[in-house]
């Protein structure tokens, strides 16, 4: 069986370092890994829509922030598809015969729409479009035959749903789709980068992102600034690591290489930990070695975006030419679809004889 990936983003604002460890950093690697026979990687313009239908506006003007930090990390339009999910009709048509085999019960258990629906005080007011997206996201993945989904922790209950759909449509009408896999971090600090204040969750609305198109500036003021350990007042009191947002980045983002780089009296990141937490060892220090292994991860991904971001006519031309690709592979497996559900009368002839058969009696 071949090896497809797709998997994607809701542009509703820039991509941040979060997104970076817990899903894109993965995708180029296995971009370049040549494991996989086809990548499609979508921008969720239809999906961010869901929950913000009055404002189409901010969708369209991050459908192409998106797109630019997609190239600028290094996803290379001529080994991965990159496409736009409202430009493919065909996932909406799946999307209506999947919700034939999903009870409304089951979408209000599922656990990342409940989170979402509190968040935005949606509670008596949900629009049908939001409380239906992980069917439409099963047919995003099923629509490719995609084998392998990378994405964050919070992506979990929809992958969960899309393979009970799966299941139950193969179990139906024959097998059809292809049941995937979801493919999460395998560090832990990659899997839930907290904010630079050190609340749980990185968000636009929190200012406490640091976002892959900042400025080298503004990255070094973020860091400097960034939530440690309250308790630790003086250089020589002993510093907790628990909670500490400084030594949660460094374990998602230093390599052995950065120390012998930047801070070279210490050998990896447990002999620096150590030092911590038995005192003596400053936040400034720990920060400015954060700053200078960030920086070195970011530069090549903010020069990336400068050559990209000269030629803007081109990256809509790269979506364009994605899209059509992934129309084509979303088209053969509607027709597939079509098939097994009995819905496709006009290629069918042994139908049309049948019928011809009966009333000729
Ligand atoms: N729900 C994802 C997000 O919030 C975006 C998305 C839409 C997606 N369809 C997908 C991710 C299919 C993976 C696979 O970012």
């Amino acid at each position: 069986m071949s090896k497809i990936i797709l998997t994607g983003d809701r542009p509703t604002g820039r991509l941040h370092v979060g997104h970076y460890v817990g899903s894109l950093r993965r995708r180029v690697e296995l971009q370049n890994s040549g494991e996989f026979d086809k990548i499609f990687i979508m921008i969720a313009d239809a999906q961010a829509l869901t929950d913000n239908a009055d404002n189409p506006e901010k969708i369209r003007q991050n459908v192409i922030e998106v797109a630019l930090d997609y190239l600028s990390v290094g996803l290379d339009p001529a080994k991965s598809n990159l496409f736009i999910q409202s430009q493919i009709s065909e996932l909406t048509e799946l999307t209506f015969f999947y919700m034939n085999l999903v009870t409304v019960s089951r979408l209000q258990r599922n656990p990342t729409v409940k989170a979402e629906i509190q968040m935005r005080n949606f509670e008596a007011s949900i629009p049908v479009g939001f409380f239906t997206y992980p069917i439409s996201q099963a047919s995003d993945i099923t629509a490719f035959k995609a084998t392998t989904v990378p994405v964050g922790e919070d992506q979990l209950p929809m992958l969960e749903q899309t393979k009970e759909i799966v299941r139950k449509f193969n179990s139906v009408y024959g097998e059809t789709l292809v049941e995937p896999e979801i493919l999460l971090p395998d560090n832990e600090a990659c899997l839930r980068l907290p904010g630079t204040d050190g609340k749980a969750k990185m968000s636009k609305s929190l200012g406490n992102c640091i976002y892959l198109s900042d400025t080298e500036e503004d990255v070094r003021t973020k860091v400097m600034s960034m939530y440690t350990d309250p308790d630790h007042i003086k250089i020589t009191d002993p510093g907790k690591l628990e909670g500490n947002t400084v030594f949660t980045y460094l374990d998602a983002f230093s390599k052995p290489e950065h120390f012998a780089e930047f801070l070279p009296d210490y050998n990896n990141l447990d002999e620096l930990k150590e030092h911590y937490q038995r005192g003596g060892l400053g936040d400034v220090k720990v920060k400015k070695f954060l700053n200078n292994v960030l920086q070195d991860e970011l530069a090549p991904i903010r020069a990336r975006r400068a050559e990209f971001e000269k030629d803007i006519p081109e990256v809509y031309n790269i979506l364009k030419k994605g899209s059509d690709v992934a129309r084509e592979a979303a088209a053969e497996t509607l027709a597939e679809v079509k098939r097994a559900m009995k819905i496709n009368y006009f290629e069918d002839s042994a139908l049309i004889e049948e019928q011809s058969r009966k009333y000729s009696k």
